[in-house]
């Protein structure tokens, strides 16, 4: 499975090297391990034994784009996945579905493979529109563009992220299939409060295809406990 490791703005580059050789460390049970640094930290994750990932990416090449970081960029620092649509980035920073689609086509055109996260609001869940707004994300995040074979999709609800509120496994099903639906073949991850206690009742569904961690991405021994179980 895919386990993608988010952490955010947390951890100096000091910090970083400590955490670096506890990953290191840790028995990763075959499965994919992608640690997603923030951007200062990812020069220092040198090691061949984890994929990196991005957090994020310009929308623009090289040039005269202050504060951006370009796919030319990432490539050299052997970045290979890049998160899209992030749901803080979509808050923070406003990111929308066409700012995502055209990060997603610069990704591709340079051969990082995108992560692109969808995800809803208590409000959009509790008013029922959830499903529309996550199939609109789908849509409008990955028109015209003609390969999507190597995109991978993180289902993120929102009210589940850093809350230590988890769905249901009804409510995850019922997202992936709808996923399924329009993306039969992609490789789809959870993420949202995933952990070392809750994740003998996710793995239940045989959908999941992986793992996007946040919280959990910060503290190896929990992360070597979540490992173990999956
Ligand atoms: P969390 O974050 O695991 O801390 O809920 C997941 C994410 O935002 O990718």
């Amino acid at each position: 499975m895919i386990v993608a490791l988010n952490n955010k703005s947390n951890l100096t580059n000091t910090e970083f090297k400590d955490y670096y050789q506890e990953l290191l460390k840790i028995d990763r049970n075959n499965h994919d391990i992608i640690l997603i640094p923030s951007m200062l930290n990812i020069p220092l994750a040198n090691s061949d034994e984890l994929k990196i990932g991005s957090q994020d990416v310009s929308s623009f090449g090289m040039g005269a784009y202050t504060g951006e970081v370009n796919t030319k960029q990432l490539l050299d620092s052997n970045v290979e996945y890049c998160l899209v649509g992030h749901s803080e980035r979509r808050e923070y920073q406003r990111v929308s579905n066409s700012d995502t689609n055209t990060k997603i086509k610069v990704l591709l055109e340079d051969k990082i493979i995108p992560i692109l996260c969808i995800g809803e609001s208590k409000e959009e869940r509790d008013n029922n529109t959830y499903k529309e707004v996550l199939i609109k994300q789908i849509q409008e995040g990955l028109v015209n563009i003609k390969d999507i074979s190597s995109i991978i999709i993180a289902y993120e609800p929102i009210w589940s992220i850093g809350t230590g509120i988890i769905p249901n496994n009804g409510q995850v099903e019922e997202v992936f299939e709808i996923i399924k639906k329009f993306l039969p073949n992609q490789t789809i991850l959870y993420g949202g409060s995933a952990n070392e206690e809750n994740i003998d009742e996710l793995k239940k569904i045989s959908l999941i295809d992986g793992y996007l961690l946040g919280g959990l991405s910060l503290k190896p021994n929990k992360l070597q406990q979540f490992l173990n179980r999956l």
